[in-house]
């Protein structure tokens, strides 16, 4: 590289990532610890060689067009890009990338950690003990639900649906999954049976969604969903909010109509449905799927070297728009 590329970064990030990128690049990190305001981003991609974003950062012609001709890489912090207006950074000859496979493992455990922690209301019981209420061992103190041995629902084998599902071999659980189409890699991964998503819902003691947000995806969970599900079932949900339409989520939850959700995503971030709030059987995490330290170090490194290989003259490791690099 011959020339330092000016970068732009959103928000803070970890500071090996920052460190790499400081190494070749001149970089302007947002010093403070909050999304950018439309206007402030608006203002600060202007002029600019590449940009780190963040999925809570909503990337559109507007903002590509005050980034200017010269700006060459998008580079998105998540595996996720729906924030992203795909079609239109790839008229402007816009690379965007994202952060795929090392926030895999880190996601699908963090699916686990909810369908435990709802399955055996860890969060509750734990809540009942610091609020001084435990009296001592009781017959019928927190009764949850049995894990092993039970009927695992993926919808959505991708590779994070499919790290979720080869886990549950753990416990002895019969895994079906659904997808757009059969996925014999899932299979050979996980043991998963491809099943319609109706029967899925009705024979699913727990159900858990791994598919991207697409105009096809949103509410793919509603009232017929819910009402298919068994009343013992579990809703688990780690890949994007408005997948699920939180108002039925809260009608079938207080009718009973299913037993519990664990959610890591809501329909309108930072907000959460007050219904949901008030429901029992609930564990509600900030979006914290990928949020260990190894998994965000490894998710900006990805982004930085992207973003490397860019002005070196080699291809983007994670290009989701590989239309741009065929037009050069
Ligand atoms: C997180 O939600 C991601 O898409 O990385
Ligand atoms: C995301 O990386 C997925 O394919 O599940």
């Amino acid at each position: 590289m011959n020339i330092r590329p000016n970068v732009y970064v959103t928000r803070m990030l970890p500071e090996a990532a920052i460190d790499l990128l400081a190494a070749h690049c001149d970089v302007e990190v947002n010093p403070e610890d909050r999304v950018l305001e439309r206007v402030e981003l608006l203002e600060k991609v202007k002029g600019r060689d590449a940009v780190i974003s963040l999925l809570t950062d909503t990337i559109d012609d507007e903002i590509l067009v005050a980034a200017g001709p010269q700006c060459k890489i998008f580079a998105n912090y998540a595996v996720g890009f729906n924030n992203i207006d795909l079609s239109a950074a790839t008229k402007r000859g816009v690379v965007i990338t994202n952060t795929p496979d090392v926030l895999t493992d880190a996601t699908a455990d963090l699916a686990w950690t909810l369908l435990f922690a709802t399955a055996r209301r860890v969060v509750e019981a734990e809540k009942f003990l610091r609020d001084g209420k435990y009296q001592g061992w009781g017959p019928m103190l927190l009764l949850g639900l049995d894990v092993t041995g039970k009927t695992l629902g993926i919808i959505g084998s991708g590779r994070i649906g499919s790290s979720f599902a080869s886990k549950a071999k753990g416990f002895n659980m019969k895994v079906v999954y659904n997808d757009i189409a059969a996925n014999p890699e899932f299979e050979a991964a996980t043991g998963g049976v491809f099943t319609d998503k109706e029967r899925l819902l009705q024979q699913a003691d727990f159900v858990s969604l791994h598919v991207p947000l697409l105009p096809s995806t949103h509410h793919l969970m509603s009232d017929k969903e819910f009402s298919l599900m068994k009343k013992t079932a579990i809703l688990i949900n780690t890949s994007r909010g408005p997948v699920v339409d939180e108002k039925a989520l809260a009608r079938a939850l207080k009718n009973g109509e299913i037993w519990g959700a664990g959610l890591d995503v809501f329909e309108n971030e930072p907000a959460v449905d007050p219904d949901l709030l008030e429901c029992a059987n609930t564990v509600l995490l900030p979006h914290v799927a990928s949020a260990t330290i190894e998994t965000r170090t490894n998710m900006g490194l990805i982004a930085v070297r992207n973003i490397l290989n860019i002005f070196s003259g080699k291809p983007p490791i994670t290009c989701v728009n590989p239309a741009v690099l065929q037009a050069e």
